[in-house]
């Protein structure tokens, strides 16, 4: 099967490239970059060297000529193509915020207006597998969004109040270098951003809304000096108390068939480079620390988006994506 990345320069497109290489039915056969076409994959991504030969070209969906496209590209700028993609009967992974609202919150929340929306399944296998299998589109949800809505889904009906706290790497921020991924600002560094304000906290609220929960959502996300990896710490306030063994229960329960979710300590490391969700929790009673560990390149974007692409192709879920995390 033939598979397009538009926006195959960035973090996340690099990312495609990489864990498509072990996919035992794809093979990327074009990666798109503007300011790169014409220029080697591995003059950007030296670690595929070996593992690629493409070029990048300019992306053109007349000419694309591809079975799936992945859209790792920024926000507003998937809109511009995927239905064309889709008008050429090209399955679509879209990993920008484009598709995952409905259109008057995206137009809200990201002050711009959607020239082309559609609604599409929420690519969150775990929770939202039967609208993605078999989809032509999938709307692959935020990095936050992912390990925070993993923490709290079980407990997501029992709660009165939900508050993320979560901790994140700098390659969530894409390659683009800023102030704020400055080295010397972020090294030996922890400090919040968007306080209050994080657009992802809308696709929190989205999915809580989704699973039938009632609570209020807040959400802090803080910059910590890694380069991948989010670590959610779930605050979720309970309308009636609950012990850890059974909060325990519940959550294994929950994702016993799951084999990307994994009950045990979280941590960063164990599971980086890979496209688990690590969980655990502890309760005191009326509040459940839920804490989740991703890869916010891997189970956050591409490894998340390779397993929405396998269940809307009919592939194992776990194709291309067994691998163990890299600890230390
Ligand atoms: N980084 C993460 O952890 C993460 C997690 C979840 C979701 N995402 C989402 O995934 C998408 C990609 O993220 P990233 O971190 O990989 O970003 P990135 O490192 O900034 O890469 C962006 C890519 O998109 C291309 N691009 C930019 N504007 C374009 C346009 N108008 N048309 C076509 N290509 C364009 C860029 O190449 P050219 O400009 O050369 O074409 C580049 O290849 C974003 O929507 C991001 O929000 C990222």
């Amino acid at each position: 099967m033939k598979v397009a990345i538009i926006g195959a320069s960035g973090y996340a497109g690099g990312e495609l490239v990489r864990l498509l290489y072990y996919h035992t039915s794809a093979e990327v056969t074009c990666a798109t970059s503007r300011k790169l076409a014409g220029t080697p994959l591995v003059s950007v991504h030296p670690h595929l060297n070996g593992f690629t030969d493409l070029a990048f070209e300019n992306p053109d969906t007349e000419a694309i000529d591809a079975d799936v496209a992945f859209l790792a590209v920024p926000h507003t700028a998937a809109m511009a193509y995927a239905g064309k993609l889709l008008s050429r009967g090209i399955k679509v992974v879209d990993l920008s915020a484009d598709y995952r609202l409905k259109k008057e919150v995206y137009e809200k929340v990201y002050g711009v207006p959607h020239s082309d929306y559609f609604a599409a399944p929420y690519g969150i296998p775990e929770l939202h597998r039967k609208e993605v299998v078999n989809a032509k589109f999938v709307a692959n949800p935020g990095c936050f969004p992912t390990g925070a809505t993993l923490a709290a889904a079980p407990l997501a009906r029992h709660a009165h109040t939900v508050i993320f706290d979560s901790k994140t790497g700098v390659s969530g921020a894409g390659d683009n270098p800023s102030a704020t991924t400055h080295y010397p600002n972020v090294g030996d560094n922890v400090g919040p951003y968007k306080w209050t304000s994080h657009r992802h906290l809308a696709e929190m609220k989205q999915e809580l809304d989704f699973l039938g929960s009632k609570a209020r959502c807040y959400f802090t996300p803080h910059l910590v000096p890694v380069n991948r990896g989010i670590l959610t710490t779930a605050h979720i306030l309970l309308n009636e108390p609950l012990e850890t063994k059974e909060v325990e229960r519940i959550y294994r329960e929950y994702y016993q068939n799951e084999y990307f979710v994994r009950y045990q300590k979280p941590s960063l490391a164990a599971v980086r480079g890979s496209n688990f969700c690590d969980i655990m929790v502890e309760s005191e009673g009326y509040r459940v620390v839920a804490v989740s560990a991703i890869d916010n390149l891997v189970k956050g974007a591409s490894g998340q988006a390779i397993q929405n692409m396998n269940l809307m192709c009919g592939f194992a879920e776990t194709d291309g994506l067994v691998h163990a995390g890299v600890l230390p």
